[in-house]
């Protein structure tokens, strides 16, 4: 009770996503757009994923914002990106 999630603290495998995530973040940080799509299972690693490429990006002083959707969501396309775009992580 009350200790913080566990978690491995080193990502496994994983080198072919998290470098075409990282080429993405690179052309972004250049100016050119792009869109990347990480889907899979419950369980199977997107949010870890998704937090090293977010650590690429801020290292490289790329801005990153944050969204999230849920059930109710279902049903408006690119919900997640519109909150994004007006819940900014970096204020
Ligand atoms: N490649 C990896 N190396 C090390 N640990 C990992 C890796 N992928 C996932 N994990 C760990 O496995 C657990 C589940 O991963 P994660 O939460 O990223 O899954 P998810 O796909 O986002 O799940 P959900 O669909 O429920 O959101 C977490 O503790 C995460 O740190
Ligand atoms: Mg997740």
């Amino acid at each position: 009770m009350g200790e913080a999630p566990r978690s491995c603290p080193v990502l496994i495998g994983r080198e072919a996503p998290l470098a075409a995530l990282r080429e993405l973040i690179d052309a972004a940080g250049a100016g050119r757009q792009g869109l990347a799509v990480v889907a899979g299972e419950a369980g199977i690693g997107k949010s870890r994923l998704a937090r090293e490429a977010r650590r690429h990006a801020e290292a490289r002083g790329v801005r990153v914002l944050e969204g999230r959707c849920f059930d109710t969501d279902a049903g408006t396309p690119y919900v997640c990106a519109a909150h994004a775009g007006s819940v900014g992580s970096d204020g």
